[in-house]
């Protein structure tokens, strides 16, 4: 089957099917191999795009303006500080001129309807680099690693532990369910996923063979885990939920104990950046098992690879 991605955005997984899903990994391997092994192109030579951010960054901004750059085309930085995004503004409006101007936009924010918004007004692919709601290009770059680390994802069982409703778990549920990882997040009751989400990816993994599963019981949870990942206690934005979140997840560390919980074979992933001693111990995420830093890498060619598709360049 040949997939043509050509004019896409992309807001989030669940708008992507599991073959055009493993079509972007498979691009994404072979960018990163070209990227290892010195071989230059000059795919973007002559493109803009434009990196929208309202909330802060230092992987997916590097990401984009390195995968970008490096291929010749020319980054444009706008931090809430630089234009008008729904202050003086209209999203829509801004959408409409950057659409004229820029051959693709990223958006990172808290709305995912401005992301909505900015795709449907400029015309050309918008990327969603984060928002409430989801982190599609973080899901591309981990389902990645698995793949790489693994050769396969039949089998293979992620545990999400801490954070079971922010935007990385969203993603992480949409992204494993659809390629067929079996996925499993455990969390304290108020932090479980909402129930669309759970329902939507169960839907997915009916079609994909694998098994979307949700639990309170974190020593159960990663008994037989290939993977176990989590990521920050407070979400940017919720900064001032912190105490509460502390108290809450405290239990659902990753640490030593809970890593040999999960036999010797489990690795373990993390969205970066973490705050060691809250969700993960330094032992952990700087050990052996740690696929961290892989995975952080892998943001650059996985998103390489989805500006390429979605421009129609491959
Ligand atoms: N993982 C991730 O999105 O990192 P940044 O917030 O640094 O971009
Ligand atoms: N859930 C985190 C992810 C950061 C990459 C946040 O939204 O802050």
């Amino acid at each position: 089957m040949s997939i043509n991605l050509k004019g896409r955005s992309l807001i989030s997984l669940k708008d992507y099917t599991p073959e055009e899903i493993n079509y972007l990994i498979d691009l994404s391997i072979s960018v990163k191999k070209e990227k290892h092994n010195n071989i230059r192109k000059e795919r973007f030579k002559g493109m803009t795009i434009a990196l929208l951010f309202e909330k802060r960054s230092t992987r997916t901004r590097c990401a984009f303006e390195t995968a970008f750059g490096e291929e010749g085309g020319h980054t444009v930085f706008l931090s809430n500080s630089d234009i008008q995004l729904g202050a003086k503004e209209s999203i829509e409006d801004t959408a409409r001129i950057l659409g004229r101007m820029f051959d693709c936009i990223q958006f990172r924010g808290f709305k995912t309807s401005n992301v909505e918004i900015l795709a449907k007004y400029s015309g050309v692919p918008v990327y969603n680099g984060l928002t409430d709601d989801f982190h599609p290009t973080q899901a591309l770059a981990d389902i990645m690693t698995v793949r790489e680390y693994f050769k396969t994802y039949k089998g293979i069982k992620i545990v999400y532990v801490g954070d079971g409703r922010n935007n990385v778990a969203n993603s992480l549920m949409i992204a494993c369910s659809k390629v067929g990882i079996d996925i499993r997040i455990a969390s304290p009751k108020p932090l479980l996923p909402s129930e669309n989400i759970v329902s939507l990816t169960r839907n997915f993994a009916e079609k994909s063979g694998s098994i979307v599963e949700i639990t309170t019981d974190i020593k159960k949870a990663v008994k037989d885990a290939d993977v176990i990942y989590t990521d920050v206690w407070a979400s940017m934005g919720e900064e001032d939920k912190l105490a509460d979140r502390i108290k809450l997840l405290k239990p659902y560390q990753v640490n030593k104990e809970l890593m040999l919980l999960a036999g010797k074979e489990a690795i373990f992933m993390h969205c970066l950046p973490a705050v060691k001693g809250n969700e993960v111990t330094a032992e952990v995420i700087d050990g052996d098992k740690s696929e961290a830093w892989n995975q952080a890498e892998n943001r650059k060619h996985s998103i390489k690879a989805i500006i390429l598709a979605t421009l129609g360049l491959v």
